[in-house]
């Protein structure tokens, strides 16, 4: 029988308390912090920052696309410590340099590869038998770090939500180690769960805003554009103000709730998208410390923004609001999900000049016109609705700016994909190793990096492995 959510969490807090929490009371001189650009590697990486500033430990901290060749060299002289957040642990042979100079601490929920070399304190759920792909996110792991640093101290668990949502754990309501630190969350009076139509920015946000700015999934005619979200709330008989101020989801009866729904389940058909209700409806989760109307105040929304923020290359903007800090950092951050907006949707236009089928593969080729951090968010959208039928994978290519000569790309099984139980993780790690690449990922979201010249090569693979 598995053990209970508080117990299984009370295992991670203990294999810290061993081991990591220790070697963080005895170090000297500044840290260096290196996390994964995505929200659970900002949400980690603000979990570790903050609990370096409760130890008054200096920090340095950087986020990148993915794990470095040799980790020793982002130590410099003076850092006594190396911390490594939501990566490391599938390459546990590339830190044994930097072990050897400094203290190495290694918070992920990946699956491990290989032995953790000596000198290396690794926190990680799968050597403890819980699963970090579904049950907790990096900053999860990072949050029960902290508690067995301070058990005192302040309880983030709001950042480790948030790691996990950004990560997909919370589709059907969280589990395991996320469902333990939820009821944290709860009891503490910082989070509040309900089950609303997801939209933008949660049930206390203005319902007009909510509707132009949801983008996952894009409702026709409504998303981006005011007229179009003032149009959807007309033909409803929803006013757009409630006495004052704007009209909110939480404002709407039972009635205009179920109405909103299917007026948005009817769009999207017509459109020829497979959403189900499912899809529209689920748990939200409300951070009581933010003030209503606040993006923040939506956990879904918040993960959101940090996704935007390490995409667009201004990870530092979600350490900030990671950290609490709100004001200017959070003017910053609606510029630049703005400008992720913007800058996906104008992608989105040209899709159809730069897609193809073949085999059972959409190749979305963005080399010249995406950047690489985007070829993700592009990937999940166009595998949500395919061109055609038959369609199992989505593969988005982009130019690597910093290796030229190579392309990065990310696969997403289609449903279609996922019902043929192909499975994208996999084929991406042995396409990788076939064609001198580096890939890896999750049955339904994967990514691999492989030169330049072996594209073709990889097309042909990929078309090969979905022909039935
Ligand atoms: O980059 P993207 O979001 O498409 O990656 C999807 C998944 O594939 C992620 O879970 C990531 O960890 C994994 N991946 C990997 N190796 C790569 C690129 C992505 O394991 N080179």
């Amino acid at each position: 029988m598995q053990a209970e959510p508080s117990e299984r969490f009370r295992l991670l807090v203990e294999r810290a308390a061993s081991g990591p929490a220790s070697a963080l009371r005895e170090v000297s001189g500044p840290a260096r912090l290196l996390s994964h650009i995505d929200a659970d590697g900002i949400s980690s990486a603000s979990v570790l920052a903050w609990l370096l500033l409760e130890l008054r430990i200096p920090f340095h901290a950087s986020f990148v696309k993915r794990f470095p060749e040799d980790p020793a060299k982002e130590l410099g002289e003076s850092y006594g410590l190396l911390i490594v957040s939501d990566m490391g642990s599938g390459y546990r042979e590339r830190l044994s340099g930097a072990a050897s100079r400094a203290r190495v601490i290694v918070v992920d929920h990946h699956e491990p590869v290989g032995e953790t070399p000596e000198g290396v304190e690794e926190l990680n759920p799968h050597d403890l038998g819980i699963d970090g792909g579904q049950e907790v996110s990096a900053a999860g792991v990072a949050y029960a770090l902290f508690r067995a640093t301070l058990p005192d101290g302040p309880r983030p668990a709001h950042l480790a939500l948030l790691g996990a949502i950004g990560d997909v754990q919370s589709r059907n309501g969280f589990s395991g180690v996320n469902e333990e630190i939820l009821r944290q969350a709860t009891e503490m009076g910082l989070v509040e769960a309900h089950t609303e139509l997801r939209l933008f920015g949660g049930p206390e946000y203005p319902l007009l805003l909510a509707l132009e700015r949801t983008v996952d999934p894009p409702i026709p005619g409504v998303s981006g554009s005011s007229s179009g979200a003032l149009e959807i709330l007309e033909s409803l008989d929803i006013p757009p103000k409630t006495g004052d101020r704007m009209t909110t989801l939480s404002d709407l009866t039972e009635e205009q709730r179920r109405a909103l729904l299917s007026e948005i389940v009817k769009r999207l058909a017509a459109w020829g998208q497979r959403a189900s209700p499912d899809q529209l409806l689920g748990t939200v989760y409300t951070l009581l410390t933010e003030p209503p109307g606040s993006p923040l105040r939506d956990l879904g929304t918040f993960a959101t923004v940090l996704n935007a923020c390490g995409r667009m290359g201004r990870a530092d903007v979600g350490l900030a609001l990671g950290l609490g800090r709100r004001g200017r950092a959070l003017e910053a951050a609606n510029r630049v999900l703005s400008e992720y907006r913007r800058e996906l949707a104008q992608f989105l236009d040209v899709l159809s000049e730069v897609q193809r089928v073949e085999g059972g593969v959409l190749f979305v080729d963005g080399r010249g016109r995406l950047r690489d951090t985007l070829t993700s968010p592009v990937a999940s959208i166009a595998a949500r609705s395919p061109p055609e039928e038959g369609v199992l994978l989505v593969a988005v290519a982009a130019e690597e700016p910093e290796n030229p000569g190579r392309v990065k790309l990310s696969l997403r099984l289609t449903q279609e994909g996922g019902e043929s139980g192909l499975d994208a993780g996999e084929l991406a790690s042995r396409a990788a190793a076939e064609l001198g690449g580096e890939g890896g990922g999750h049955s339904a979201a994967a990514g691999l990096s492989i030169p330049a010249s072996e594209l073709q090569r990889l097309l042909a693979l990929l078309a090969e492995s979905t022909r039935r």
